[in-house]
């Protein structure tokens, strides 16, 4: 699809008033409130859109480790794509201290592969591009969430999160895989991390799942200090201090 400038600059007006993007599978918390705008700018309803002693309710999706799954959203404004995560807290409810950890990376083309602007507005859309991700087969069992956070490529700096209600089923599994996974990518809510306009994130620990829909190396890493989402995999600095 090609855009001109000018055509460029009227969907960027247009999202001022459009809705966004809200996860639809698996399904999302029906409360807090799913809103599809990003977690505001000062972090206050981080995680999952909820205010400071929100209570979470939802019925938790089974789903087996070592299972494919499915995400997929609904609306249109997908903001020429960007970068998405999925990614796994067992604290109950979430907390602003809640540790998340990535089970999979989506590197440019989330949450639409291909798409330069907005796809034809229509905040109902379920049309849109769905993905699949992994449930390691080594985590823990027991109700958790799972989120899905997107920083997008075109239009405001911001971080867009939405959560689900899981319930990790099978045998076996640890804390210290768990442990071991690469820690969430938070960005553009104030935490002295940001991304460039116009660029797909490139995740500095993205895991060992991901999917990268756009060339290597149009990829741009974020910037500032980005704590552990953007911390290298522990075993990668050790390696590297005794080569
Ligand atoms: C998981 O959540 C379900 C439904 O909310 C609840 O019935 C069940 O007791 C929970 N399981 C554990 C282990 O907390």
């Amino acid at each position: 699809m090609f855009f001109t400038k000018s055509v460029l600059a009227a969907g960027g007006l247009a999202t001022l008033s459009q809705a966004h993007m809200l996860l639809r599978t698996p399904a999302p918390y029906t409360s807090p409130a799913l809103q599809s705008g990003p977690i505001d700018a000062s972090g206050s309803n981080f995680p999952c859109q909820a205010q400071p002693g929100a209570s979470f309710v939802g019925t938790p999706t089974p789903m087996a480790k070592g299972s494919k799954q499915q995400m997929a959203f609904t609306g249109s404004a997908v903001h020429g794509g960007g970068s998405c995560q999925v990614s796994i807290t067992y604290d109950n409810p979430p907390t602003k201290a809640s540790k998340w950890k990535v089970i999979h990376s989506i590197q440019g083309g989330c949450p639409a592969r291909n798409t330069a602007g907005n796809l034809p507005a229509d905040p109902n859309l379920q049309g849109s591009d769905s993905y699949e991700f992994p449930i390691p087969s080594d985590i823990p069992s027991g109700n958790a969430t799972i989120a899905w956070t997107w920083l997008n490529k075109i239009g405001n700096r911001e971080f867009y999160m939405n959560c689900a209600p899981v319930a990790i089923e099978g045998e076996g599994g640890s804390e210290s895989a768990l442990a071991g996974l690469p820690d969430m990518l938070v960005a553009n809510i104030g935490n002295g991390c940001t991304t460039a306009e116009g660029v797909d994130v490139k995740f500095p620990n993205p895991g060992s799942s991901v999917e990268t829909n756009v060339d290597e190396g149009s990829l741009g890493a974020p910037q500032g200090s980005c704590g552990g989402g953007a911390a290298p995999a522990r075993r990668a600095r050790r390696a590297s201090f005794s080569a």
